[in-house]
């Protein structure tokens, strides 16, 4: 295991990195409070970028920094989501067991949100994930829930995240109705050279690395090879770090992550 050669006491560049150990860049900042604002005003919202930008992690981040006394919030990722399934979900993490057939599932759900934000006055957030899968007849059912009832606000805060496609599919003509009810958009990007490196260091510092591992060269190349999307980022790093440890490597340099791209990620 690399993470005792080089004396770590967790594991880096890895999908369960705790929220509260993040790298916060400029954007995760913005978006988090961008989408705080949203959930105040119950807004639909729409989240994109290319994929492994950090859309879902920034949802994770996300769910931990809402006021759990105000905000309910019911997450689902699901590519193969059909509006059954949709209704079944969020009952099911409401702690209820949804009604069979679709309409029944679909009323059952209004009377329990309604009911949530009589009682306990807490706001639903319905994040749906993985949105560019949806096709179109889901991503309309997703929009009917904001007209709930007839009132002129919405029920719930509605966020829709996905690759950057969906956005383009949102242009089409066929998708007016959904778009224009769109409040808020946040667009997630690659980070840039700089960031890249904050990013691979706030991992390391995570880990409990106490020396800097990678040299400055090395960490052009990984910069170059991943564009900057954090999951690139993960494994690059990740097969290096492997590589590094089997051939007693304790800095890994510029010749050493080349030799990892070509060999094994190429
Ligand atoms: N701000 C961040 N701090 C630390 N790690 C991150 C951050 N953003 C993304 N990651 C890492 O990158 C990986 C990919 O991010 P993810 O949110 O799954 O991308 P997307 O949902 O856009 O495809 C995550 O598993 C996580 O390890
Ligand atoms: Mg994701």
């Amino acid at each position: 295991m690399f993470e005792t050669f080089y004396g770590l006491s967790q594991t880096p560049f890895s999908r369960d990195i705790p929220t509260s150990q993040l790298y916060e860049s400029v954007l995760l900042e913005e978006t988090l409070g961008r989408l705080e604002y949203a959930a105040e005003r119950r807004w639909f919202a729409v989240v994109t970028g290319d994929c492994g930008t950090g859309k879902t992690t920034t949802i994770r981040r996300y769910a931990h920094t809402l006021n759990p006394s105000k905000f309910k919030v019911l997450y689902l990722s699901d590519s193969k989501l059909t509006p059954r399934h949709f209704y079944k979900g969020l009952l099911e993490q409401l702690g209820f067991e949804s009604k069979f057939y679709r309409g029944d599932a679909k009323r059952q759900l209004h009377r329990e949100i309604e009911l949530m934000r009589g009682i306990q006055h807490l706001l639903p957030v319905v994040v749906v994930d993985e949105a560019h899968l949806l096709d179109r007849e889901m991503l309309e059912e997703v929009r009917f829930l904001l007209n709930m009832k007839m009132d002129a606000e919405s029920p719930m805060a509605l966020i829709l995240v996905g690759q950057s496609e969906l956005w383009d599919r949102l242009q089409l003509q066929a998708y007016a109705a959904i778009r224009q009810r769109i409040d808020l958009q946040c667009k997630l990007t690659h980070f840039d050279r700089s960031e890249a490196e904050a990013y691979i260091q706030r991992h390391l510092t995570y880990a409990g690395a106490t020396q800097d591992i990678f040299s400055e060269a090395a960490l052009d190349d990984i910069y170059r090879f991943s564009s900057g999307a954090a999951r690139l980022i993960n494994k690059v790093c990740t097969h290096c770090l492997m590589y590094g440890s089997q051939n007693g490597h304790r800095i890994i340099d510029d010749r050493m992550v080349k030799r990892v791209i070509e060999g094994e990620l190429s």
